[in-house]
């Protein structure tokens, strides 16, 4: 069992330190480097430790089974939707913890750059993180650099030596492989070390055992901080963002079109743009688009990154709300039904414009970086984890269709809306309607006629309703 513990006053800190032992074993030497994590002993015959009276915070979400039971006693889908986003977003402890472990790996880093800063980015800031999720972070060496351009006086300059490399891509990769090797070495609880230096973003992967986080930490990856801005501010606009994207993050992990192992699978990333796009898509707009957001900007907010534009209004209040009031049901069907008969082959996802733009290159699927336009972020997607997720697009629309709402004497112990979407079947019986699909008229075809149709025999129920 873990504790954060949080001291009102600085003294207390010395006073600990004072009082606690470096560890002895007879079997085993250890690394003398004091780290912040302290091991509470308990001496033989104290029973106080062995049964602690606190009640422990949870840190990961309950399992699908437990969450399509809870979610089949709501009212709605709509309902459904706000609880799923309860059941899964960190908590304000888990926030805390992030960032207590950003400041345990600055310890290590300080020792070669003492004014470096370690920031959370992704998830675990964005307003879309999950109780379990990765926690990526940014070693941020910029503060080094700032404020040290200093006037010449008397026609001599002094400056420091250091050493040159020949690419900052270079430096980047030796000071990942350097503080990644101390934080190996040295850090209590860091496990299971990779250095993935060769990738388009260099990174040190590793598990933070006391907290339970899988860490990645980065540099020189400032474009990804401030994308990490725009998806909190998107997630702060409307409260509907967030119940839509949690749902279909869990939704899309369930069915396996997302993935915990790096691969061929769409990301959360990207899944969480094209939702920020259909969301663009909507008449009136839920969300604006990127280039609104840079036009609402005001001076102070300017913001240029490696020749990039990420100019975005941070001033929420300058937003002006379209007026949209739809519920989360009829998005979530209309998402749905939006990617099960969108264009993949020719058209690209575009949040900055907010309008699908023709494809660039001949990637599968073809999502813009919002803030690095030359790049796609779902590069990685092949044909079939696409074709997967436009069939199981096509199947949750036909199902949310048939059983959204719940019926006069309906038995909550079945799963219905958005419970009834998570449950194995759909994603088989998407995929092998995938496969038939070769041999059968185009499933988008056979789909929007059955949509088509069950939508008509909805209004004449609903009218003959009316008319009762
Ligand atoms: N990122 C990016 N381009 C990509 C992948 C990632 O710019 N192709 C940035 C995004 O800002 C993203 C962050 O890197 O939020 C972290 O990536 P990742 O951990 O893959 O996504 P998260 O948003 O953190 O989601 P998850 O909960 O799956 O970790
Ligand atoms: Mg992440």
């Amino acid at each position: 069992m873990y504790a954060v513990v949080e001291f009102s006053e600085k003294d207390s800190i010395g006073s600990l330190r004072e009082a606690t032992n470096i560890p002895h074993s007879q079997h085993e030497a250890t690394v003398p480097f004091k780290s912040r994590l302290l091991a509470i002993k308990a001496n033989s015959g104290n029973p106080s430790l062995s049964q602690p009276s606190v009640q422990c915070l949870k840190q990961t979400p309950i399992g699908v089974k437990e969450l399509i039971q809870k979610l089949s006693s709501e009212d709605s889908v709509d309902q459904q939707m706000y609880s799923l986003t309860e059941e899964y977003q960190l908590t304000e402890e888990n926030v805390c913890l992030r960032f207590l472990v950003c400041s345990l790996l600055k310890d290590i880093a300080a020792a070669y750059f003492p004014e470096c800063i370690i920031r959370p980015f992704g998830s675990s800031v964005n307003g879309f993180g999950k109780l379990g999720c990765d926690l990526d972070m940014f070693l941020d060496l910029d503060p080094i650099s700032r404020g040290n351009i200093k006037q010449p006086s008397g026609g001599l300059s002094l400056e420091y030596q250091m050493k040159r490399t020949s690419s900052e891509r270079s430096a980047t990769q030796s000071i990942l492989a350097v503080i990644g090797e101390c934080v190996d070495q040295f850090g209590p609880g860091c496990v299971g070390m990779q250095k993935i230096l060769n990738a388009r973003c260099p990174l040190v992967r590793f598990a933070h055992q006391p907290s339970g986080f899988q860490c990645d930490l980065t540099a020189n990856n400032r474009v990804a901080l401030k994308s990490s801005e725009l998806l909190y501010l998107y997630s702060q606009l409307d409260r509907r963002v967030r119940a839509m994207v949690f749902s279909l993050r869990c939704w899309a992990r369930v069915h396996s079109i997302t993935s915990n192992i790096a691969g061929a699978w769409i990301t959360n990333f990207s899944l969480t743009v094209m939702v920020i796009f259909f969301l663009q898509q909507r008449s009136p707009a839920v969300l604006p688009t990127l280039d609104q957001l840079r036009d609402l900007a005001e001076p102070h907010d300017k913001c240029i990154i490696e020749g990039n534009d990420c100019t975005i209004v941070s001033d929420l209040s300058r937003i002006q709300d379209q007026g949209n009031t739809e519920t989360l049901e009829h998005l979530l069907q209309e998402f749905f039904e939006f990617y099960g008969n969108f264009a993949f082959s020719r058209l690209s996802i575009n949040i900055r414009k907010g309008k699908e733009q023709y494809k660039p290159e001949a990637a599968p699927l073809h999502i813009q970086n919002p803030f690095e336009p030359t790049l796609n972020v779902s590069k990685n997607v092949n044909n079939t984890q696409l074709e997967n997720l436009v069939a199981l697009c096509q199947e949750s629309a036909w199902l949310l269709q048939k059983g959204g709402a719940v019926g006069p004497g309906h038995n909550r112990d079945t799963p219905w809306g958005f419970a009834a979407l998570l449950l194995p079947s759909v994603s088989q019986a998407a995929r092998s309607k995938g496969k038939r699909r070769k041999t059968l008229e185009p499933a988008s075809k056979r789909m929007r006629s059955l949509l088509e149709s069950l939508k008509s025999s909805k209004t004449s129920a609903g009218a003959a309703d009316s008319s009762k």
